[in-house]
């Protein structure tokens, strides 16, 4: 437990003091005869297709399922348009520009940096060990008055390994600000969310996401998990209707009468993530092939770069991250379908050969 946390002085003054916006479903709330208070089209929508009125802003009917999916109280749930979404409203609602900084561990999702640059907010970097793993002691130090946000990624994108246990809790109770779990790849890893934890922890944000277990990518949703005061906070200063509402009816449809699909497609592609890996290992440019707890394989390669560009040539595109530091002559492979798998290694092998 952390008990020098204080939201309030964490948080931007402005945003603190911030009025949100009130929709019209705000302002009258009950069910109305006729509803000419929202500069609707009243005569529907073209294409017959409903979508004439604005939807829920605060998307309560599908809140209320993923709350109860995952085991959590409503009101410690955000939906964003992506976690990305999430990732930039924690950077406006606590780093004041030019002033205030957050510490990233590298390498690690590009997003903290880019989001960081967009708030003008210092990003301090503290690189993982060359076995991946949090340094908390060398991150503790960088801390100073203005470090409002340690960005934490387990499993961690692009080295696929979960962070470990006891650093994330040092850090959570040792660090006064806000402390970033991004989960994007967790239900590929044998390990418990931290949602599990959130009570324990004043200070913790977890973020998942529908775009990678739930192959729902192109809809664009995210959730934040938090504590009520953390969730009302970024609440206040979302976009009224960042959600939309073909997205809310259709992952409540999808969740209500589809769950047990995410589950099979995440037991599929840990086999076929056990199988590439293992296949992998086996052809002689592939210098080491790293533990993974998500959907794709970091691995290193003799000459990667040159491997990448005869898989370009070939049609398969895999994810070159040689340029990256700790991940040099390194390859991130998504765990594709067990053709595509197939055809991956039957290219490298070609390649090896030639
Ligand atoms: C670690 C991590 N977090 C967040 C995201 C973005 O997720 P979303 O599609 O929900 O915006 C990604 C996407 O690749 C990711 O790798």
């Amino acid at each position: 437990m952390n008990t020098s946390f204080n939201l309030n002085a964490l948080l931007r003054n402005n945003i603190r003091k911030i009025k949100p916006y009130a929709t019209a479903r705000d302002e009258y709330t009950g069910v109305a005869l006729i509803n000419l208070d929202a500069n609707e089209n009243p005569y529907g929508s073209i294409g017959n297709s409903k979508n004439n009125r604005y939807p829920d802003p605060h998307q309560i009917t599908l809140k209320t399922l993923i709350a109860k999916m995952k085991n959590v109280s409503i009101s410690q749930l955000f939906l964003g348009n992506g976690s990305d979404e999430a990732i930039d409203l924690l950077y406006r609602a606590f780093c004041n520009p030019g002033v205030d900084n957050v510490i990233i561990c590298p390498p690690t999702y590009g997003m903290y940096e880019v989001s960081a640059a967009t708030q003008d907010a210092e990003c301090v970097k503290v690189d993982l060990t060359p076995e991946y793993e949090l340094q908390p002691e060398r991150i503790l130090s960088a801390v100073n008055e203005h470090t409002k946000i340690i960005w934490l990624c387990s499993p961690n994108n692009p080295t696929g390994n979960l962070l470990q246990k006891n650093h994330i809790e040092t850090l959570l109770c040792q660090f006064n600000g806000i402390v970033v779990i991004d989960e994007a790849y967790i239900d590929f890893a044998d390990e418990p969310s931290w949602i599990t934890r959130l009570d324990e922890f004043p200070n913790v944000v977890v973020l998942q996401t529908f775009s990678k277990a739930w192959g729902l990518a192109n809809i664009r949703l995210g959730m934040m998990f938090a504590s009520e005061a953390i969730i009302s906070a970024i609440t206040k200063i979302k976009l009224p209707y960042n959600i939309n509402g073909m997205v809310q009816e259709f992952v409540y449809k999808t969740i209500s009468e589809n769950a047990a699909d995410k589950d099979k497609m995440v037991k599929d592609i840990l086999q076929q993530r056990d199988k590439l890996s293992q296949a992998l290992m086996q052809i002689p440019t592939v210098q080491k092939v790293y533990k993974s707890d998500a959907n794709f394989i970091l691995a290193k390669i003799h000459d990667a770069h040159n491997l990448y560009m005869y898989l370009v040539e070939k049609g398969i595109i895999v994810r070159d991250r040689s340029s990256v530091k700790l991940c040099e002559h390194s390859l991130r492979i998504t765990v594709g379908t067990e053709e595509e798998n197939a055809l991956l290694l039957k290219n490298i092998t070609q390649y090896v050969k030639q």
